[in-house]
Parts: C-alpha cells; sequence; structure tokens
C-alpha cells in the first residue's frame, strides 16, 4: 500500500475527508504522516484522534527555507512516503522540495484554475462576478497554482452568495474530489503527459 503524508496549516476538514475515505476503505493506502507548520492547527486534533504520526515544524525555528524543508525531507523518506498530500497548507514549497517529490505531490485549490490563483480564490471569485466556479485538484510544480490539473468540478455562484455561503459549497464538493482524486492517484490511475492528464478511471 502507498503511504501519504498530508500537508496541513489550519482547520483540517480536508484532512478529515482523507480520514474518513481511507478507515471506509474508499481510498486503499496509509496516511503515514501529516505535516503541519503550526502548532495550533485543529488538523492536529483530527490527526492525533486518528492516531497518525504527526511532524509539526515551524519555519521560524530554522535559520532558513532549505534548511526548514531539509527537515521535512527527512521525515518523508524515514515514512517511506510516496505522496504528498497539500490540504490547506499555507507555504510555498521551494523547487528543492519539489524536486524530491516530482510529479508525487498534489493540491486542491478552491477554484477552478487558471483563474483566482492565490489565497482568497472563494472571496476572488465572488467579488469578480463569476457565475460559475469551484474546485481544482492539480499537480504541484515550481509556479504557484499552476500545475498540471488532474481533476475539476464546477459550481454554480448564486445571487446572493455570500463568502461564506459560497464556502460552504466548496469546501462540501473538495471532500469528495479530493478523496476521489487520492484514490485514483494511489492506484496509478493518473497519467501525465506534459501539462495534460489522463485519469483512466
Ligand atoms: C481548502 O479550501 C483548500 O482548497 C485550500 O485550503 C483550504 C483548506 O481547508 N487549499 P481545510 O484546512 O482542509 O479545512
Amino acid at each position: 500500500m502507498k503511504n501519504l503524508a498530508v500537508f496541513c496549516s489550519g482547520f483540517g476538514s480536508n484532512l478529515q475527508a482523507i480520514i474518513t475515505a481511507v478507515k471506509k476503505k474508499k481510498i486503499k493506502a496509509n496516511i503515514s504522516l501529516v505535516v503541519c507548520d503550526r502548532v495550533d492547527a485543529f488538523a492536529l486534533v483530527r490527526a492525533k484522534k486518528a492516531g497518525i504520526n504527526i511532524y509539526v515544524s515551524e519555519p521560524e525555528n530554522f535559520k532558513d527555507k532549505l534548511s526548514y524543508e531539509r527537515g521535512i525531507v527527512r521525515v518523508l523518506k524515514k515514512h517511506k512516503i510516496d505522496f504528498i498530500i497539500l490540504a490547506g497548507f499555507m507555504r510555498i514549497l521551494s523547487a528543492y522540495f519539489i524536486r524530491q517529490y516530482k510529479n508525487k505531490i498534489v493540491n486542491i485549490h478552491p477554484a477552478l484554475l487558471p483563474s483566482f490563483k492565490g489565497k482568497a480564490a472563494i472571496k476572488d471569485a465572488l467579488d469578480y462576478g463569476v457565475k460559475i466556479t469551484g474546485v481544482t485538484v492539480h499537480f504541484v510544480d515550481e509556479k504557484i497554482d499552476a500545475g498540471p490539473i488532474i481533476l475539476q468540478r464546477a459550481i454554480a455562484v448564486r445571487d446572493d452568495d455570500r463568502e461564506d455561503t459560497l464556502a460552504k459549497r466548496v469546501h462540501k464538493l473538495e471532500h469528495t474530489l479530493y478523496p476521489q482524486t487520492i484514490e485514483y492517484l494511489v492506484r496509478n490511475k493518473i497519467l501525465l503527459k506534459g501539462r495534460k492528464v489522463r485519469v483512466n478511471k
């Protein structure tokens, strides 16, 4: 079975959805590790409750980004991690890190990329006035929110949506789309050719 490391920084609702999918055997893989950059993240409570190994490492405690990331890579190697699942991890990984796990890192983004990259995607989509938004799961490369797209799902924006109401539907969608993508990933159903991704369901 493949070993997953889930990277989080905050609430961890996607982590929870992945934990549940693994428990229900919808994803046949081990969540071997949760990596977190904040001691106070609620995601850690979820990981502890599920009995998952945790590696908490705050970048402030390292002299630079490289030594911070080297610390993470050491732990990932120790746990023989096959795939890295970014789930609300609020840090940009360097080219060094990405090279270590080329095409093995995925991320979920709460908008239809390449629109609304960055941290405030849901608000940005709402403020822009789009009628359709959604969720994207993509491979992670050196550029931010720009790697090859694996899967996307769309939802309609309602006239009376506020950020919180729209966010609720976006997150609900994330919680099915991300476990589904990971299931394809661990079964080797995702084929990457250049920027193009084919999912053999
Ligand atoms: C999600 O909206 C995800 O798309 C984005 O960060 C958020 C994380 O939420 N990358 P949670 O910590 O999984 O609840």
